[in-house]
């Protein structure tokens, strides 16, 4: 059963306690809560992947305190100066080489390591207070939604786990963004997140390439599946305007609308919005929280409205293309 803690000093010291004990502690990020352990406790790390039932081969997210030698766990290379100047602390997560003080596991096997150094408050202090990277998937179970409150990791993992460091809302609501910087000639985007494509393309005066789809194992992003981020109602993604005018209302369908539409039949209580205005910053923040929501209200289904195609809509739709995947049915494989 899980207990919540605050950031005060005392709970910090001994929350970071803990994870040297092995133990695993779920923490706030500025984008989404994650289950922390030591990275550099193997038996800590197998618990992540028991607690979340997540595959042996979707790696980790290493995450470091400010003053941390990087060099410890990975090897930087000539792209990270620019981009940890721009973007850290906060919500890039950066693929470099790896060096031996990271175990397997964290990696399922890879050469490389992903490095963020996370910019919330309270885990910034947590992390300070350990001294260590500590290693943090999100803190739901594989495939369901993330979870951006300390609400939603106690509604699915508060059986699994014991100790919560609650930091309140998560600010973008989406994943880091995750950059592959081991060739500086070629940086590729293996994740869409909360730093927006064209912000790393301006800030490296460079064009981001993408995995190809028959990428190598060790150039793609392994773990990126295409069913993700899934509620348990199915999801219908369509391009926008989305209309309830339409065969499908009134039939227990729950309505996703990017932006708050202009007319609504009063009373409708199946009809939802990322954002009243249309804003991409609020319609991330939303996203996850919402989609929860949505889906313990029993509909049949969801039909949601892609976002705008730029800027954080990206992160959004890659979001809502991977919740509507369908699971396969044993006689479609
Ligand atoms: O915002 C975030 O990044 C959150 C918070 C908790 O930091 N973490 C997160 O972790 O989204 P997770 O486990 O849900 O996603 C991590 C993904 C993996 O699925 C994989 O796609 C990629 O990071 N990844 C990790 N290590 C990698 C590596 N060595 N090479 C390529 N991709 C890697
Ligand atoms: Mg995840």
């Amino acid at each position: 059963m899980a207990t919540r803690y605050t950031d005060t000093p005392e709970n910090l010291r001994f929350l970071s306690s803990r994870l040297r004990e092995g133990d695993l502690v779920a923490v706030p990020t500025e984008t989404v809560y994650g289950l922390g352990a030591d990275a550099r406790n193997e038996a800590a790390c197998r618990e992540i992947f028991r607690a979340k039932e997540r595959p042996p081969e979707d790696p980790l997210i290493v995450h470091i305190p400010e003053a941390f030698d990087l060099r410890e766990i990975a090897r930087p290379g000539p792209l990270l100066g620019k981009l940890r100047e721009a973007f850290w602390p906060g919500p890039l997560t950066v693929v470099m080489d790896k060096t031996a003080a990271i175990p397997d596991i964290v990696t399922a096997s890879l050469p490389s390591v992903a490095v963020r150094m996370p910019a919330h408050p309270a885990l910034r202090a947590l992390l300070a207070e350990f001294g260590g990277p500590l290693a943090a998937p999100s803190a739901n179970p594989f495939a369901y939604i993330s979870p951006t409150s300390a609400d939603h990791v106690e509604e699915s993992l508060g059986q699994r786990i014991r100790y919560i460091l609650d930091g309140g809302l998560c600010r973008h609501g989406v994943e880091s963004t995750i950059l592959d910087i081991r060739d500086p000639a070629c940086p590729v985007l293996l994740r869409h997140g909360a730093i927006p494509v064209e912000e790393l393309e301006e800030t490296l005066g460079q064009t981001l390439a993408y995995p190809a789809e028959d990428a190598p194992a060790a150039r793609a992003a392994p773990g990126q599946m295409p069913k993700h981020y899934s509620p348990k109602t199915p999801l219908d993604l369509i391009p926008a305007p989305l209309s309830v005018n339409d065969e499908r209302a009134g039939r227990n369908i729950a309505f996703l609308f990017f932006r708050k539409p202009d007319s609504l039949a009063a009373g409708d209580e199946s009809v939802f919005w990322l954002s009243e205005q249309g804003r991409l910053e609020e319609a991330a923040a939303n996203l996850f929280s919402l989609l929860r929501e949505i889906d313990n209200r029993g509909y049949s289904t969801i039909i949601a409205e892609a976002a705008p195609d730029y800027g954080l809509g990206r992160a959004i739709n890659d979001r809502l293309r991977r919740a509507a995947v369908k699971r396969r049915t044993p006689c479609e494989e």
